[in-house]
């Protein structure tokens, strides 16, 4: 786990603020409410993570801070403020100011979707120029430095995407997102449907660019075990709620949420007695539907009479440590 995992959302100075961020689409079936009131800060130099399953608003989450949700999406309500500085309304040519410069984003499922007849270093210098203005001379110039520190040989930079590896590809989409020199860097499933190996050294790499740069991370990920290994911090989502944020030893030692529960012992392990993994039974709410009490009594183990009256709201279950449940009605720090 993290060094500094004890850190918690309290301690340092905030870099990042989220308060009651609503985030929808409208869809055919109805408006969506993918992210609906979640709040959350972000310290320098701190390595947050964000779990949940599939579609419980993970990516929206990210999108919100970078202002770039797609259309048919939009923000409803509640504040971002970044440095102190409201970024929900601020003008756009503001915001343009802080994306990237400041806040940067590895988008899910990126790496797949390089430009396959750039190679990667031109498409690493177009990504500059646009990004930052600057020419393109001093463009290649700062891509050589980026893929050094990202780990990707000299050598290779002139091949093209289907040339690279996976874990060279997410390199590269790295490389960009550092590329303006941000602050705070979002990555989206940095990992998925990287192998095994892989994934390590991109943890690796990121734990590493963390320290060298003084990033803080918000991790994105629906992997337990990859942010238990990489981040200080958790939170965890459920149909676009936020359900429990606590450090992460405290966490994985003593999730407080059932759904969290459920979430940390379906995590395999290789160490210790072998048990059988159990799956959530049940699928996550239609979030079109009117919805009243706990999201997720549905497929709760505990759920107790209050919970279909009642939404919980996130409360202080230990120092740092939020749950929103009912199960713990009275418990403070
Ligand atoms: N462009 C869109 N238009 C309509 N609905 C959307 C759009 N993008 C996301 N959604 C819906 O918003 C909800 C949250 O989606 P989101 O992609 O944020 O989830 P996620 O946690 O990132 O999931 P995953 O782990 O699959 O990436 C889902 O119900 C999804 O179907
Ligand atoms: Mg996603």
């Amino acid at each position: 786990m993290a060094s500094g995992q004890n850190q918690n959302q309290t301690a340092r100075p905030k870099l990042l603020e989220v308060f009651d961020l609503r985030a929808y689409f409208d869809t055919r079936r109805g408006l969506l409410r993918a992210v609906d009131g979640i709040s959350f800060s972000v310290a320098p130099g701190q390595i947050l993570g964000l779990a949940g399953e599939s579609g419980c608003g993970k990516t929206t989450v990210g999108l919100s801070l970078m202002r770039l949700l797609p259309p048919g999406g939009r923000i409803a309500g509640g504040v971002i403020r970044y440095r102190g500085q409201d970024v929900l309304r601020m003008p756009l040519r503001q915001v343009r100011r802080i994306r990237w410069k400041e806040i940067a984003m590895i988008f899910q499922g990126a790496m797949n979707a390089l430009n396959p007849v750039r190679s990667v270093r031109e498409q690493t210098a177009d990504a500059i120029v646009l990004h930052d203005g600057v020419p393109p001379a001093q463009a290649y110039r700062r891509v050589a430095e980026l893929f050094e520190l990202v780990g990707i040989p000299q050598g290779r930079a002139s091949e093209y995407p289907h040339e690279f590896s996976g874990g060279m590809r997410q390199r590269v989409m790295i490389a960009m997102a550092l590329a303006c020199g941000p602050k705070v860097v979002i990555a989206d499933e940095p990992t998925t449907a990287l192998d095994v190996m892989v994934q390590a050294q991109i943890l690796e790499l990121l734990r590493d660019l963390q320290g060298r740069l003084g990033l803080s991370l918000v991790v994105i990920s629906h992997d337990l075990a990859f942010l238990a290994e990489l981040c200080d911090h958790i939170l965890v989502m459920y149909a676009g709620k936020l359900v429990e944020s606590g450090p992460v030893d405290a966490l994985f030692r003593a999730p407080k949420h059932p759904y969290t529960q459920c979430l940390v012992s379906a995590i395999p392990r290789i160490r210790g007695p072998r048990v059988a993994l159990r799956p959530i039974p049940g699928d996550p709410p239609d979030l079109t539907q009117p919805l009243r009490g706990c999201y997720f009594r549905d497929r709760c183990p505990a759920a107790i009479a209050e919970c279909g009256e009642a939404e919980p709201q996130p409360r202080p279950v230990m120092a740092g440590h939020l749950a929103a449940c009912h199960l713990y009605p009275r418990e403070g720090p």
